[in-house]
């Protein structure tokens, strides 16, 4: 039976590859995207492809637009197989140095509203449908920027970057990927967490060294776990990285 993959944020960037490469592995994908005119452009792109890419309007800090999704799914689809949770900001004014006395509440709230609130709301409400499927995989696109270990490593080279507003979102993102692990751990359901690498996108910039088809591929390997896989890990490229 054809497996269903839901990837937020998909209209660009790692999400727009990792819609690509799931459905080059005949994967039926639902390509989220809170912007129509976006959604559909990338949707034609990929159609252009022979690839089997339905754009789905999803907003994930929106609850109506995750609760007409959940319906579409499981009306449409005996069970959702695959959830990538890429959709992201990064609303700090730079990846350089520390905003951790001066970041305004305001950006606190508009980035977790969308990177922690909309991703947790979002998963929840499509559980019931992934719950359904043989073999579970929720993906989700975490950050080194978010790692507890790397922020205490001196000698690493992301330990002068501090955008605390992205950050911290993506330190409560992995919390709820090992406490959802553990909660689904008597399940056939797998919950990773996924670094991209440095990639060149809207977030990584111009200078990042990585391809969006490069980045995509240490979520999309985590998405095509096999049973053997692990659940509740952080990893890039197969290496696993500290919390
Ligand atoms: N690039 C890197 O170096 C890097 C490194 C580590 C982790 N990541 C992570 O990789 C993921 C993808 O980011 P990217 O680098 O590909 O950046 P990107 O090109 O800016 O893509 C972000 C995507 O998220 C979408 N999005 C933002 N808010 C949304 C919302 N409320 N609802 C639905 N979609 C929303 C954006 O849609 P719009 O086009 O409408 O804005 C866009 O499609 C993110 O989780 C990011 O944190 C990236």
């Amino acid at each position: 039976m054809t497996k269903i993959a839901l990837v937020t944020g998909a209209n660009k960037g790692i999400g727009f590859e990792t819609a690509k490469q799931l459905a080059q592995h005949n994967i039926k994908v639902l390509l989220g995207a809170r912007n129509e005119t976006e959604g559909k452009k990338a949707e034609e792109v990929l159609r252009g492809l022979l690839l089997d890419v339905t754009y789905i309007k999803l907003d994930i800090s929106d609850s109506a637009d995750i609760e007409k999704v959940k319906s579409y799914i499981e009306s449409e689809y005996a069970a959702l197989d695959i959830l990538v949770n890429n959709a992201a900001v990064f609303l700090d004014s730079a990846w350089f140095g520390n905003n951790t006395e001066t970041v305004s509440l305001q950006t606190l709230r508009d980035t977790f509203d969308i990177n922690y609130f909309g991703t947790v709301e979002l998963t929840q409400a499509l559980l019931p449908a992934i719950k359904k499927s043989a073999a579970g995989r929720i993906v989700n696109i975490s950050s080194v920027s978010g790692s507890f270990g790397v922020h205490q490593d001196e000698t690493h080279w992301l330990h002068a970057l501090k955008p605390y507003a992205y950050s911290a979102s993506k330190t409560a993102l992995n919390q709820f990927t090992v406490f959802l692990a553990h909660a689904l751990r008597e399940t056939n359901i797998k919950v990773n967490a996924a670094n991209p690498g440095w990639v060149k996108t809207s977030i990584g910039s111009d200078q990042a060294p990585l391809t969006p088809e490069g980045g995509a591929k240490t979520g999309v390997a985590l998405a095509l776990l096999d049973e053997n896989g692990p659940s509740g890990t952080f990893s890039e490229a197969g290496e696993t990285l500290p919390w």
